[in-house]
């Protein structure tokens, strides 16, 4: 096991990526804290199935998006298992617009939990592990938009192209302190947020004819780097992002 006497808080860990990331790392022994928005009994499922396999975790309610309920998560977070080692920005929104369309409260609600909530739970996270001299592991779930166009998806991509100058500043500035910091960009991954795009069968066929795998991501794909980036196995790396996108970003193709 890889992540044994860990304590790891997920965010957004009620459904998708996130729920797949906290059962895996319950798997390799961790103990985990499942953070849900608005939905209690999806977080209360992923809790069921670690239980179910001898695992140990914890739910916490809060919305990412305000910084005084981020702040409360990581205090709860501490205060139920005494510490924490790994934190996993993982909780996202993207909202469909054309850009002339895109209002201001679907601007601010994007940037608020894609952006502002992982820059305000990573300052919670550094100050913990600061004052109780710890090193420790910050991975964020970026995307393949931190680089990618996204066109109808501007606010999402400027969220994620953010995460990249996140972790590029926080390596240098976090690395006396013994703490990595490391994205992960999923290309397209079978999971909620992705509703819209599995229902619409032509736009699903075009997406998977720019996926060189030809398949679409599982949670698990996601989850499998996430417990080695969380994990011994990736102590020298940091600043840097992770694909798992079946070659989809690099896979322009003149006709
Ligand atoms: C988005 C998905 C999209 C995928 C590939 C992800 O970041 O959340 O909606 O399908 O990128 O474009």
């Amino acid at each position: 096991m890889k992540l044994t006497d860990k304590v790891a808080l997920i965010t957004g860990s009620s459904q998708g990526i996130g729920a797949a990331i906290a059962q895996r790392f319950a798997a390799e022994g961790a103990r985990v804290v499942i953070n849900y928005n608005s939905n209690p009994d999806k977080a209360k499922e992923v809790l069921a199935n670690i239980e179910a396999k001898g695992g140990t975790g914890f739910i916490v309610g809060a919305n990412l998006g305000v910084v005084a309920d981020v702040q409360r998560l990581i205090s709860d977070s501490i205060a139920h298992f005494g510490r924490l080692d790994i934190l996993v920005n993982n909780a996202g929104i993207e909202i469909h617009a054309p850009f002339w369309e895109a209002t201001e409260a679907d601007y601010d609600k994007v940037l608020a939990v894609n952006a502002k909530g992982v820059f305000f739970a990573t300052q919670e996270m550094a100050k913990h592990l600061m004052a109780t001299k710890r090193p420790g592991k910050i991975i964020n779930m970026s995307s393949v938009h931190e680089d990618l166009p996204f066109p109808n998806f501007t606010a999402y991509c400027m969220s994620k192209g953010a995460l990249k100058m996140m972790a590029r500043n926080l390596s240098i500035e976090l690395a006396p302190f013994g703490i990595t910091i490391n994205n992960i960009a999923p290309g397209a991954i079978q999971t909620p947020i992705n509703t819209a795009l599995l229902n619409d069968p032509v736009k699903l066929t075009a997406l998977l004819g720019q996926i060189p795998l030809k398949r679409l991501g599982t949670t698990d794909d996601v989850a499998n780097l996430a417990v080695f980036l969380a994990s011994a196995d990736s102590d020298y790396v940091t600043g840097s992002t992770y694909l798992v996108d079946g070659g989809l970003t690099w896979n322009y193709q003149e006709q």
